[in-house]
Parts: C-alpha cells; structure tokens; sequence
C-alpha cells in the first residue's frame, strides 16, 4: 500500500513537491509492478483545512470553485508527467466525509478523545476563529513584527499565539479577541511509551536518518493533547451532538484520505467502473471490501511519500490515530524527503521563486521524463537540493542524449544499415563480450537493492551507468569500422547492444516511463518483468526490430536563458504585487472633484516627437473637438499600438506648451508597481465624449 501525500488544493504544485514525495513514489510503485507485486497506489486532493477558504477569499470565489479548479490543474498535470496512481481521489467525496466520521466517531466512543474548553483567538470582523497562521504580530524571542502565531519566520520559534505582542488577524488586521470554544482532543502523550517502542526501538535501523531524528526530538520534547476539531464552516462536520459549526482538524482527516481512496478504488474496481493503473495478478476479482486487505491485513506493507513538513503527521499523529482506532496496520515506512531548493534560493509559490508543474508542462510539454530524471538525480533524500536550469541543460544534453541516447541510437541505426533491421546471430565471443554479458547481469539486481532502501538517486546514478555500459562496449569494439572486414563481428557486437538496450527498455520503466515505451517500440520488444532485465538473450536471433527514433533531444543554450529569465520575471512582479499601495492623498471636496472635466475620447493620430524619448504627440477626438495633446507614454507604447484606441481623457486642463506644441488636455493612465503604464478604458466601447463621472 503506497500513498503519497494529498497536496492542498488551494493552489498550482512545483516541482519541489514532486522530488519530494511524488516522483520517488512513482517510481517505486513501478518497480513493484514489475515485479510483480500486488501493490495500490494513492494519491489525491487535500481540500479541506482554513486554507481553502483564505485562498477563496484571495480569488474572490468560493471554497468549491477553488478545490474544484486546483484538483483539475494537478490532476492534470500528475497525469502528464507519468504519475500512475491506481486512483487520484479527492477528500470533498461523500465516502470520504463518511469514512472520516466513523473513523472520529469509533475513537470517541471508545472514550479515547478528551474534550476541553479553552480560549482562542477569534476575529470579531471576519466573525470566524483565527488558526495560528493566521494571526501574526511581533516575535517575543526577536522583536521581527510579522511573527506568525505558531512560528517566527526570522529566527524560526515555535510559538503559540498568546505569545505574541500585538497580535492582529491576517484577515481584518484587527486585534483578534480571545473566546472560549469546546474541542476533541487526542491525548498524544498517552501514546509516548508507545511510540518509543515502536519508533525509537524498532525502527532506528530502517527509518531513514532524517525521519527518525525528527520523531526522536519530537517524543524527546514530550507530547501535547492536540485538538482535533476546529471551528469552521468548511470541512468534514463533527459527527456528534451539540458539534454546530465544528468540523475535524484537516490534519485528521487527510490522512484518512489514503483510506477512503483505496476504499473508493475498491468500489469502483468492483463495480467494473474502473481498473487498476496496471493489471494485477493478485487481483483478479477485486471486491468491495478487498480495501480491507490493504490496511488491515499484518502481511502488507504501507509505505508513506511525504515531505519533511510532514513527517510528525505521518509518524506520530496518525500511526497514533490508527492505533487508537485499533483494526489498521501501521507503516512499515516512511521516507520523507527533505526539500529541493531553486538556484540558490528556498522554493516557494508566494514569492514566485518556483517551477510549476503546469509551467514546466507548457514550457517542455513532450519533456516530462527529463523532469523525472532530472529531479530524481538531484533528489533531497538525506539533505536539502538544488535545481537549477545549467543542472537540467547537462543532465539532458550530457546523460540523456549523449550516453542514453546515443547509445541506442547507434546500436539501432547500424543494425538497421547492415543487418535489414534484425538482430543477428551470436559468433564467439571475445573476453570484452564476456565482461559486458557479466556486468549487465548485475545491474538489476543492485538496482532493486537500492530501490528497496528507498534509495533513488543511487538507483537512477546506475540506470545511466548501464546505459553507459553499452557506450562504452559500443566505442570499445568500434563495429562501425568493421562492417567491410567482419560483418559476423559486427552482428555480434550489435546483438549484444541490443540486448542491453532491451534491459534498458524494463529497468528504466520506474524511471522514465514515457521512454521505456519509446524504447520498446524501437525494439518491438516488451517486457513488463523486472527479472527479464539483466538477460543477454531477451531478443532472439532474427528479432525484427522497430523504427529508429531519437529518445531524448538537446537543449540549446537560449531555452535555458529564457527559463532563468522568466523566473527573474515572476519573482520580480510576486514582489511588486505584495509592495502595500501608495498612501492616499488628502481629502478633498466634492467641488473640488466635479470642477474636472473627465471624458472618453479617441486617438485618431499618434506620432513620435523628435528629441524627445518620452513623448508622443496625439490627435484625439473628444466628441467636443479633435485636439492635440502631448503625452508622456512613447516608452510605453509604440504610435501603431494606441492608434483607435479609446482613452480617458482631462479636457478642461489649462493647455501647455511642451517642446514647442501646445498640449491641449492630458489622457489618464493606470501606473503599475513596475512602473508600466497602461490606458484606462471604458469597459465596451461608448460614444466619444461620454463624460466620466
Ligand atoms: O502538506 C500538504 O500538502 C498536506 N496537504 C499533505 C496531506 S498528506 C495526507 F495526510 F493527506
Ligand atoms: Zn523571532
């Protein structure tokens, strides 16, 4: 059973998220099919929790409109980039909200929740409950202003929100008031001696350092009863009496996502409405309960993909959760990665320093195994990473195209050129034959033993190695300068070649999905059985092969100055768009106002004014008259573009000479934070002359 984690639906996800939980999980999916393994994979949209209806509040929209736009986009975008997960749920489904409830409901009745009443922020503007990040005032450790209520950003505290000086609400930007409200507590220092047993003694061996640390200094500090209701209108209702206007934590239900999905997968499989992402041999009857078997049966392993903001959710709270419920298992592992930085800087949507899925997509649309590789050799799994776009550019042009590629390319084309595209017999072999049918045995194998560690980027370092083992066997024996003297050595040199190429066909599958059926197709050959792969005999002799194509494409120089360009771009105007507007000027009275004569008019005519950057002179028809006016726009707009265009347009401004010509009026524009000027139009085309008012 592999899950990897629900990402919230409240925005696009970048491809930090992707190295860190959803390309290693793929991945290792994969490599279970292949062997065949009886394995379900799930994933889904986390759509509950108070940051759905902020980001609602953003968009001016609706909690609904945006799960629903955010879960299309990733979806979207998780489908083409080869994540093949057996169903991608979402948490707004009605078997979710159901299994949540009686998972809550069972726990409660078997008195294991603490209920508690007790004081928390509340915004009497917004009238909602303020969640700790959404109230912010000034450190007490540091004095930095924009603390937020459970961690200051300057000098990382943890802290809580009665702590801070001056707290105001994100959402008024009032001072919040304290009320008091009734929780559901989940006691989690009543698990301690529990979870030391079972974390810190029985998994220090096999969890990965980083994870185990965190749990470590978790359990260490000590546990706290967490609550695990909230007060607010969106999300799963509490299943109990006197619970009006209480919903479960998001941090409790989410998790139970894993569950209703493969609950939902097992419904629909049984109903013929759906199939696995992969036939399953284990399951060729699927029933509706057979969920079960996936997380209430000893024999299965559950393996969670997270990030390292997740791990005390996935490690403590709900492996305590299903403790507490009593009938499921608990994972067998959890390797959490730690984060993927971008060209020297913390990856992160808000302040537009990110690659998002969809742009990437848009940008490199036929190009998703490069991501996938290129992400899996840079994975963050013992520190943080770095992408950045020179990285990208060498991986793809120096290990893609230059080994990978070449490789196959070579063996296929001159096959084709000197054997009719068949594969030849094998004459006797040469001590070099004999070394490289050795060394492609052993590949797989050490390649399994890498993915059973969870260790992916020492497995993807191999799968290039053994695509360099066929370089390198190909410009040892050099058949290209043979075919006029020994044309069976070439056969034989290009029936080897061809054989690694076929294990390369299964064993880069997890990797590089896309190009594992590329490659298949070049070599009419098919195999989705890891234990094929290693086998010098998998193409027989007179094996008809595919047409050759190019697998992988280089990438010039230009893209990638585009790419680090446009990022440049969209952090500058994340900057721009979070910079507070101008201050108001001093108020004025309505006289005042209605002395101005504001109307739309026309430009007839624009041209450039000579020694003058800044200006252009305009002929507009103001419906009162056509009239020059002299306007300050030339580095904004080029004469051609404003030319029958409406504008807005001062006509009872004292008229000016500027460079010689009187200018008569002056055309209002909209200044942006970068500076950029664009016209003020009315929103449909009126009659020259309307008066603004
Ligand atoms: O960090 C996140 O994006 C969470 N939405 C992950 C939830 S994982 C699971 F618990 F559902
Ligand atoms: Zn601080």
């Amino acid at each position: 059973m592999v899950t990897a984690a629900l990402p919230y639906a409240n925005g696009p996800k970048h491809i930090g998220h992707l190295a860190g939980a959803y390309i290693p999980a793929d991945v290792y999916v994969r490599y279970l099919r292949l062997n065949g393994k009886g394995v379900v994979f799930v994933s889904g949209s986390d759509e509950h929790g108070t940051a759905i209806p902020n980001q609602a509040l953003k968009e001016n929209t609706t909690p609904k409109a945006i799960i629903d736009k955010y879960d299309a986009l990733i979806r979207n975008c998780f489908h083409k980039l080869g994540m093949s997960f057996d169903i991608y749920h979402r948490t707004s489904e009605p078997i979710h909200h159901e299994t949540s409830q009686q998972f809550f409901k069972k726990i409660y009745d078997k008195g294991l929740l603490t209920e508690e009443t007790s004081e928390q922020y509340y915004d009497n503007e917004a009238k909602v409950f303020l969640a700790d990040r959404y109230i912010v005032g000034t450190c007490p450790k540091c004095g930095h202003p924009n603390a937020y209520g459970d961690q200051c950003e300057k000098c990382g505290s943890t802290l809580s929100p009665s702590e801070l000086i001056n707290p105001r609400s994100t959402l008024s930007g009032k001072a919040p008031v304290l009320r008091p409200t009734k929780h559901w507590y989940l006691p989690l220092q009543n698990y301690e001696g529990w979870l030391k047993e079972w974390i810190l003694d029985s998994h220090k061996e096999d969890w990965k350092a980083n994870v185990y640390g965190q749990c470590k200094s978790w359990i260490d500090a000590g546990l706290q009863p967490r609550a695990m209701t909230r007060d607010l209108d969106w999300g799963i209702k509490v299943p109990l009496p006197n619970a009006e206007g209480k919903v479960l934590y998001v941090w409790f239900d989410a998790p139970i996502g894993y569950i209703s999905a493969t609950r939902a997968l097992f419904k629909e499989l049984s109903e013929g409405k759906k199939e696995f992402a992969t036939p399953q041999s284990t399951f060729a009857n699927p029933k509706i309960d057979d969920w079960k078997k996936y997380w209430q049966d000893d024999e299965t392993k559950l393996v969670h993909f997270i990030g390292k903001d997740n791990i005390v959710f996935h490690c403590i709270i709900f492996p305590i959760m299903l403790h507490a419920e009593g009938e499921y298992i608990l994972p067998d592992n959890v390797p959490a990665n730690e984060f993927m930085n971008l060209e020297g800087d913390k990856m992160s949507t808000s302040r537009g320093w990110s690659i998002e899925m969809h742009e990437y997509l848009e940008d490199f649309p036929d190009k998703p195994d490069v991501l996938r590789y290129v992400l899996l050799t840079n994975l963050p799994e013992t520190k943080d990473s770095e992408f950045t776009w020179k990285d990208f550019q060498a991986k793809n042009n120096n290990e893609l195209v230059a080994i990978f590629g070449n490789f196959v390319n070579r063996a296929l084309v001159l096959t084709q050129k000197y054997f009719d595209n068949k594969i030849s017999a094998l004459g006797s072999l040469t001590d070099v034959d004999q070394k490289v049918i050795t060394d492609l045995k052993e590949f797989p194998s050490r390649i399994a033993e890498s993915f059973e560690n969870y260790r992916f980027r020492e497995a993807t370092a191999q799968l290039i190695d053994l695509a360099r083992l066929g370089n390198k066997y190909l410009a040892e024996t050099e058949p290209w300068k043979l075919a006029k003297t020994d044309l069976p050595r070439v056969g034989t040199i290009l029936n080897l070649a061809l054989q690694i190429a076929a294990s390369l066909s299964i064993v880069c599958e997890p990797f590089l999905p896309f190009t594992s059926k590329k490659l298949s197709t070049m070599l009419n050959f098919n195999s989705k059985n890891w234990s094929d792969a290693g086998s010098s005999s998998l193409l027989k002799i007179g094996h008809q092969l595919g047409e050759a194509k190019l697998l992988f494409e280089k990438v010039e120089d230009e893209v990638i100055e585009a790419q680090i360009k446009k990022l440049n771009d969209k952090k500058k105007m994340m900057e721009q768009s979070a910079q507070p507007a101008e201050p108001a000027k001093p108020e004025i009275a309505f006289d005042d106002f209605s002395k101005m004569d504001i109307r739309i008019g026309k430009i007839l005519k624009a041209e450039r004014v000579e020694k003058s950057k800044k200006l252009l002179k305009l002929q507009v028809d103001t419906g009162l008259d056509t009239r020059t006016v002299m306007s300050g726009i030339a580095e904004h707009f080029s004469p051609e573009e404003v030319i029958g265009k409406q504008v807005t347009i001062l006509v009872n401004l004292a008229p000016r000479k500027i460079m010689g010509v009187e200018s008569q009026g002056m055309i209002l524009m909209a200044s942006d934070k970068d500076g950029k000027l664009r016209l003020l139009q009315p929103s449909e085309v009126v009659a020259q002359g309307s008066k603004v008012s």
